[in-house]
């Protein structure tokens, strides 16, 4: 064989194992994609709340929740804080967040415990985080945990006095936790004593971005389909598609923006027999969200 024979010998080999290499890529990636769709569909992936996760699992799971509000959380601008605060936030802690996290001498209620994640125990967390990361997680929730967002719950005030009383939970003793809660006067666990939520924002106009976001922050989505949103598609109440463009609220009101932002705060006093339940929806949240509402079509 001459010298160019040889050479294009060399070549055709060197094809043909390009084609074999690049045939069982893609057998693998076929096969992988089959897999993982028969583990979803042949429900192969065990969802129990008892099944933890493997430990390199719950180890990279762990430090991405980790990364992730370390990453946020350099946003967040943290103020001075103050014994006042950790009063209040102690009042408002018992009354939701001890259920599921305890508190010094204080186990987690019933709906605390069965969970995973477990709700970490907060001294632990005080210890090991910032009070801007302590802060965001309060906020904003996390995903796939049972961690409420409580931004439509508590301003922004109420959460900073919630930090100010987590970053105090190291040196706590149950006695400590015990007078605090005897100096704070008030009985634990009863909602009535929480003060009343303030708006987030005073009188701003209505924010249509916002209105979507509360939409979750109600579970608004558990029971209707609404454009523009992700959900389980119960039909508990009807589909919101198109409301901006109907002639009535559920049948009984003109449909305005006013009268949109009483139904939402307030619908069985509008029609005592509706099956749609009072949410506690504030002022400026039913604006927020009567905003988005109104836009679809
Ligand atoms: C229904 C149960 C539940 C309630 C109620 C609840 N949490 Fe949580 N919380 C969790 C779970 C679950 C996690 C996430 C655990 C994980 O993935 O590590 C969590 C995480 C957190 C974190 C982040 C902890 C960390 O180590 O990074 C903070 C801070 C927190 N919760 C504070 C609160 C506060 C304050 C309240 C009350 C306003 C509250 N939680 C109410 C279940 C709950
Ligand atoms: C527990 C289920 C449930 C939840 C949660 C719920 N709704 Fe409803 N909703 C209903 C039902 C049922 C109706 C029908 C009421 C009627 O006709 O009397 C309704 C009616 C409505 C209507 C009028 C619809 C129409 O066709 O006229 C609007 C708008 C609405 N809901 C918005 C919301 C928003 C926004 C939220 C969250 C703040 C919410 N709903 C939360 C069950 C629910």
């Amino acid at each position: 064989m001459n010298n160019q024979g040889r050479q294009d010998s060399v070549q055709k080999i060197r094809k043909r194992i390009e084609i074999h290499v690049g045939l069982a890529i893609a057998a693998l990636v076929v096969a992988m994609g089959v897999g993982a769709a028969g583990f979803v569909y042949w429900g192969a992936y065990n969802v129990s709340a008892l099944q933890q996760h493997t430990e390199p699992v719950f180890t990279v799971l762990n430090l991405a929740l980790d990364r992730s509000i370390r990453q946020r959380a350099e946003e967040v601008e943290v103020p001075k804080l103050t014994p006042d605060m950790a009063e209040q936030g102690r009042r408002l802690y018992e009354s939701r967040c001890v259920q599921c996290h305890g508190a010094p001498g204080v186990g987690r209620d019933d709906v605390g415990k069965g969970l995973t994640p477990v709700p970490p125990n907060l001294a632990h967390t005080a210890k090991a985080k910032s009070a801007a990361e302590i802060f965001w997680p309060i906020k904003h929730g996390i995903k796939m945990t049972g961690m409420p967002s409580w931004q439509f719950k508590f301003n922004d005030e109420q959460i900073w006095a919630i930090v100010a009383f987590i970053t105090r939970l190291p040196e706590m003793s149950p006695a400590d936790y015990q007078t605090m809660s005897a100096s704070g006067g008030q009985p634990s666990r009863d909602v009535t004593t929480v003060s009343a939520p303030a708006p987030a924002r005073t009188a701003a106009l209505p924010d249509p971005e916002r209105g979507k976001l509360a939409l979750y922050g109600y579970a608004c989505i558990a029971c209707h389909r609404i454009p523009g949103t992700v959900g389980p598609h119960a039909d508990v109440g009807p589909p919101l598609k198109g409301i901006g463009e109907r002639r009535y609220i559920a049948g009984v009101l003109l449909n305005t923006f006013d009268n949109m932002v009483k139904w939402l705060r307030h619908p069985t006093e509008v029609d005592p027999l509706t099956a749609m339940p009072d949410l506690g929806v504030t002022e400026q949240d039913a604006m927020d969200m009567a905003a988005y509402l109104s836009s679809l079509e």
